[in-house]
């Protein structure tokens, strides 16, 4: 049962490593493809975080920043590794964070669902579709996981971010491996939850300790795949159970997988918050502040999960897409998001269409510019192909030769 609170959306929230933020609006990661191709953040992107922070949220995730080029979510991705632009990346953290805003990295690693053109996919264990195939990971591979989230969490706070997210959410490597379908391990790493869970618990465990202790640690987990023989919700109530005490300043509950064909939050049409009956759930064996992304389009939605205490904070991320100042709007006149209506959805065809807006937003002129989805999709893939080039230029020495170009 929930229990209601007196937060209200626009009240602070402490959260326990002492940083406070200052309301409950959190614009959720997304990967805004904004990259310059070659891992370094652009003009355009920090033209969009700025954005954002000047419209009034508490913090906003940069989406899937990898700790190692070798396995990327998109060529338009971040790279925070040793030989990134640190002026750069200072620079992102410091328009990122005008106005009282937080800005936190995702730190990503795409394991089985890496980018095939820039990289040769491995996850918990090998798979073969027509759309991917992965390798399996050695036990070296996945010692060193930790460690390599841990060195990417210590430059993000060297740099002036003020947290991060650990990724272990829509089917990317560490939601891989709590996952029966993706991670068919008989060793350590596989097997039952507590097998499942290991490498993201070292994760977390090592990153913690790599960074201060006011430097904000949180996670993105997924409540359930949604795929038959995926993560359930009760394996996911015990993922929760077992993060207490490590550390973590933020749980932010999702679902949903990139894994083809299969159903994802960010194509998700259904009315309503998608995760809040979890989030009761995971209330009951975490003190732990929680958030849940997706779904939510109107103010009353919002008020309504933080007042009733089903969750401390919320995250939207195409609202905040549609308009970058929602938090400022919701606080004056109320008005909501105006979502798009689409008459035929072809398969990723949202997310492109959200992807193409935020480049929009960060170039200041989505006044002016309308595209359908077919449209979207076309200048996606077509900025897409382009960068791949930019990325094995860039990262070629680090690849294996069957990959280079
Ligand atoms: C264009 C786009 C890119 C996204 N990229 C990421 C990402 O990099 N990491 C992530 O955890 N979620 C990502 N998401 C999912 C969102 O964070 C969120 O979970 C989902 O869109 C549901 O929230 P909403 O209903 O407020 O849009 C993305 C969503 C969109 C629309």
């Amino acid at each position: 049962m929930s229990t209601t609170t007196n937060s209200s959306l626009f009240s602070p929230l402490t959260l326990p490593n002492g940083r406070v933020l200052k309301n409950r609006i959190i614009k959720s990661a997304m990967s805004d493809s904004l990259g310059d191709g070659r891992g370094n953040p652009t003009p355009s992107q920090m033209r969009l975080y700025e954005r954002w922070a000047e419209g009034g949220l508490a913090a906003s995730i940069i989406g899937e920043v990898q700790g190692d080029p070798l396995y990327p979510e998109k060529p338009g991705n971040l790279v925070l590794d040793d030989t990134a632009d640190s002026v750069a990346f200072q620079e992102l953290a410091r328009r990122g964070t005008v106005n009282g805003a937080e800005l936190w990295l995702q730190l990503g690693h795409a394991g089985a669902l890496s980018h095939l053109p820039i990289s040769q996919p491995k996850g918990p264990s090998a798979m073969t579709f027509p759309e991917f195939r992965a390798e399996e990971m050695s036990l070296a591979e996945i010692q060193a996981i930790p460690e390599g989230f841990a060195r990417t969490a210590r430059r993000a706070s060297a740099l002036g971010y003020g947290g991060v997210q650990i990724h272990a959410a829509h089917g990317f490597l560490l939601s891989q491996f709590l996952s029966p379908l993706f991670n068919r391990r008989t060793d350590a790493y596989g097997g039952s939850i507590q097998k499942r869970m290991r490498l993201l618990i070292d994760t977390v465990e090592a990153v913690r300790a790599a960074v201060p202790d006011d430097f904000t640690v949180a996670i993105k987990l997924n409540a359930t795949d949604q795929l038959d023989g995926g993560l359930t919700e009760n394996d996911s109530v015990q993922v929760v159970a077992a993060l207490e005490g490590k550390g973590v300043d933020l749980l932010d509950i999702s679902g949903g997988t990139y894994f083809p064909g299969a159903p994802s939050s960010s194509e998700r049409t259904t009315k309503g918050p998608y995760f809040l009956d979890f989030a009761r759930a995971a209330r009951t064996v975490t003190s732990i502040p929680l958030m849940a992304t997706g779904g939510f389009k109107h103010r009353q939605e919002a008020e309504q999960a933080i007042a009733s205490g089903d969750v401390d904070a919320v995250g939207l991320a195409r609202g905040f897409v549609l308009d970058p100042n929602l938090p400022m709007t919701w606080r004056t006149s109320g008005d909501d998001p105006s979502f798009p209506r689409f008459d035929t959805l072809p398969p990723g065809g949202m997310t492109a269409w959200f992807t193409m807006r935020m480049l929009d937003l960060g170039q200041d002129r989505e006044a002016d510019v309308h595209r359908n989805l077919i449209e979207a999709i076309d200048e996606y893939e077509s900025r897409d192909d382009q960068r791949i080039t930019l990325w094995r230029d860039r990262f070629q020495a680090a690849k294996s030769p069957e990959i280079r170009g």
